[in-house]
């Protein structure tokens, strides 16, 4: 599926964790759990989560201007930022503040909300600005802190989650286009399976006038549904877009999913016929970073000489929405 315009490539990349680590010993002194279950049933092994003066927009510039030197531009060429996050310092968005931060004044910015999912849309939404040659360098951040939305006393929710950021540049080239095939879903009809739901109490303003007043409520999550829709559709998507692409499964060098559950990637890299080798996975480090998850695993893999220039990725994520989609793209230059 090659654009009309200029192609995309994926040239810099970078990420940031909190340095604070709650590991499953010390959660299992807060909740009723073991190592020993989070560990078979998630892969998870602790999780990095920001600190109360820590905010996203401070993780997202860390990852951001990493991203930025590995691409070799200056925060200044960058024409547009894309923040996928559901856990804003800011709910009228916090991509403005980060372009504030970065000093990318040309940038336009704005927030992109798809949960789980939000970097996959985010590098897709990134490629059709690319591909009708409206901008060269696009920057997309995926970044979440929800340990700061997790009801830490249910230990159904808060052994998954943790806190970080990721980025990447992409950049307009003639070259060749090298996201070569997407594919992106929503089925609301599932909305209560995973929410950060607001919930407000009616507050009478006058005789005539009443209106919601209250906050965002933790996480609530219906696992098993989540679990079941994961392993469902996260192979089609792939699938498809691997279709789109003019692909098969062989020809894919690595498979990044987002990092929810160990489970979920091996039955997923089991039902592609995936090999283990070509399988990213850092969960057991973060926990499920939510939209940082992805780019994270990506930034290292790339940063450990795993990942090489031309080497074709499949990504994929899925979550609240329910949202899901996959892109599979060529990394570098
Ligand atoms: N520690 C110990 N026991 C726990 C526990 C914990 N942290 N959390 C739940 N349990 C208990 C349950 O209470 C239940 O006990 P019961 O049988 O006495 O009722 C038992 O463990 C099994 O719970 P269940 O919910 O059936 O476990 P599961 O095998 O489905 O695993 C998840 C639970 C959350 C790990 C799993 O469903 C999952 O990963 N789902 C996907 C979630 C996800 O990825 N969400 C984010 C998507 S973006």
């Amino acid at each position: 599926m090659i654009g009309q315009g200029a192609g995309i490539a994926i040239i810099g990349s970078g990420s940031a964790a909190p340095a604070q680590v709650l590991d499953n010993n010390n959660l299992a002194q807060l909740v009723e759990t073991s190592d020993e279950w989070i560990k078979t049933r998630t892969g998870i092994g602790k999780r990095h989560l920001a600190n109360p003066l820590t905010s996203l927009s401070e993780l997202s510039v860390q990852a951001a201007q990493k991203a930025i030197a590995m691409a070799g531009i200056a925060a200044f060429d960058l024409d547009l930022i894309i923040l996928a996050t559901s856990t804003p310092d800011d709910l009228f968005g916090s991509a403005s503040k980060i372009q504030g931060l970065l000093g990318a004044t040309k940038a336009v910015a704005f927030d992109l909300t798809a949960a789980c999912s939000g970097f996959v849309f985010g590098l897709i939404t990134a490629s059709q600005f690319i591909r009708t040659g409206v901008y060269q360098n696009v920057l997309v951040i995926g970044a979440d802190v929800l340990s700061r939305w997790v009801d830490w006393s249910d230990r159904g929710t808060c052994v998954l989650f943790g806190d970080g950021a990721g980025a990447v540049v992409c950049q307009a080239t003639q070259e060749g286009d090298r996201l070569l095939g997407f594919e992106m879903f929503s089925d609301g009809s599932q909305n209560s399976s995973l929410n950060l739901a607001y919930q407000g109490q009616p507050k009478t303003l006058n005789e005539e006038v009443a209106i919601a007043s209250g906050t965002y409520q933790p996480v609530t999550m219906n696992g098993k549904e989540v679990y079941r829709f994961a392993v469902e559709k996260v192979p089609e998507v792939i699938e498809k877009a691997l279709y789109n692409a003019n692909l098969v499964v062989e020809d894919v060098d690595w498979l990044i999913l987002h990092q929810a559950n160990q489970r979920i990637i091996d039955a997923v890299a089991s039902r592609l016929k995936v090999p283990a080798h070509k399988v990213i996975s850092n969960l057991a480090e973060y926990g499920n970073t939510s939209a940082a998850s992805i780019p994270l695993a990506l930034d290292e893999a790339i940063a450990q000489g795993k990942i090489k220039a031309g080497d074709t990725i499949a990504i994929s994520g899925f979550g609240a929405g329910l949202t899901w989609g996959a892109a599979i793209f060529k990394w570098g230059k």
